[in-house]
């Protein structure tokens, strides 16, 4: 590959130093770093510790006039392969989804023809924040890539989602988006279910499962990585979003089936969720409180839809439909079972009664479809997710 043309926007946050690190890990890969400093990033780090990691002078004002006899911005925005915004500011985010252009790293953001990776931090509410949510959504419709926010304790003392991916990560993540890597797909779409359900009681109880989300997310990610468009629709969990995919949090069933309908139509839906099979019927609407002598109140259940059966029936049905099943005895009989039963075109079986699968890191399946049975060695989940990635993309085409 040529040599890798970076633009990196420094925004105002604490995580303004990783950016550093960041330098000298592209620097290290090669790549040519050109870096703008918005002037609230100029309080978290000095335009010359930048400009001596990146070889390059520091760009912060869009009105300077040797910078424009040199380079100008629409140039600066142009003359990059790729443009990482790190750390990516609420305000930033906020700018770019508006499209204003009254600064130089806006302006450039707005100019460019170039993709954009973004690596957000931020405090966990101003990220959990409905405004920055709706920014984020439009922001990955335009097509911009997301590498975290981790989740993680804060400079300001809180804890969750808003810390800056890591310097390494984002590297990863640009060689990733410029290694030129197959795209078997590029302008294909995908809706992948992650993760269990909270199906609630009262106000402060639920219902739920021990689904950790790993196979889900590594499925996700695998997908994007082969150029889907992914949604992933998650249950509750503790996991990173992963690069490249849009997330929908969701907590009961009746949820996700709604977000995975809004996310129709697709080629390739894949439900690895933990979906509980009931609800308690009626939910109450303050605390359930211990009654003298009143003994357990009682606990009623419907059941819930079936999302993976709902989807594979559905008029707007993708056309490659997967499901998990998890069992702990008659693994392979149960599954086929399953795959009458639900419609789908494929179900993946794995035995949860080998100690460390639920929650683990690995995983040993077999896909089961109307042709037959192919069982797979035990596998680190992530190469489970790449390896079925991969076969998806085959069974499309
Ligand atoms: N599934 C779903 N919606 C539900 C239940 C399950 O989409 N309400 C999906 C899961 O994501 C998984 C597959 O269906 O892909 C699992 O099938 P299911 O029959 O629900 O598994 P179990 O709960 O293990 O069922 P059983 O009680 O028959 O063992």
């Amino acid at each position: 590959m040529s040599q890798m043309r970076i633009l990196l926007i420094v925004g105002g946050g604490i995580a303004a130093y990783k950016s550093l690190e960041l330098i000298r890990l592209l620097r290290k890969s090669g790549a040519d770093v050109r870096v703008i400093l918005t002037s609230a990033g100029a309080q978290f780090v000095t335009p010359l510790s930048l400009a001596a990691l990146s070889e390059n002078p520091v760009h912060t004002d869009l009105f300077s006039l040797t910078d424009e006899a040199e380079m100008g911005h629409i140039q600066l925005s142009r003359a990059a392969d790729l443009v990482v915004v790190a750390p990516a500011t609420a305000d930033l985010m906020a700018k770019a989804a508006q499209g204003l252009a009254n600064d130089l790293a806006s302006t450039v953001l707005l100019a460019t023809d170039k993709s954009v990776l973004m690596a957000p931090a931020m405090n966990v509410r101003m990220w959990d924040h409905a405004a920055t949510q709706r920014n984020l959504a439009t922001l990955q419709g335009d097509g911009v890539i997301f590498v975290g926010p981790n989740d993680g304790d804060m400079a300001c003392g809180e804890f969750g989602p808003g810390r800056m991916a890591e310097p390494a990560e984002i590297h990863a993540a640009i060689l990733e988006k410029l290694s030129g890597a197959p795209k078997p797909l590029a302008g294909r779409r995908a809706i992948v279910t992650a993760g269990p359900t909270a199906e609630p009681l009262d106000p402060v109880r639920y219902l739920t499962n021990r689904s950790s989300g790993k196979q889900g997310f590594a499925i996700a990610a695998a997908l994007a990585q082969l150029g889907a468009d992914v949604t992933l629709v998650a249950g509750p969990v503790a996991l990173a979003t992963p690069t490249g995919v849009k997330r929908v949090d969701v907590e009961t069933a009746r949820e996700m089936l709604a977000a995975c309908q809004s996310a129709l139509p697709a080629d390739i839906a894949v439900c690895v969720a933990a979906v509980a099979d009931w609800r308690p019927a009626d939910v109450a609407s303050q605390k359930t409180k211990k009654t003298p002598g009143g003994g357990p109140p009682p606990l009623t259940l419907v059941e819930n839809p079936d999302i993976l059966a709902t989807l594979s029936k559905g008029e707007t049905r993708p056309t490659l439909v997967v499901g998990f099943a998890a069992e702990t005895e008659n693994v392979e009989a149960y599954a086929q079972a399953k795959l009458a039963k639900k419609g789908c075109d494929w179900i993946i079986a794995n035995d949860v009664s080998i100690a460390g699968t639920m929650g683990g890191d690995d995983n040993a399946i077999s896909i089961v479809t109307t042709s037959g049975i192919e069982r797979w060695s035990r596998l680190a989940k992530s190469e489970v997710a790449d390896k079925l990635a991969a076969r998806m993309a085959e069974g499309l085409t």
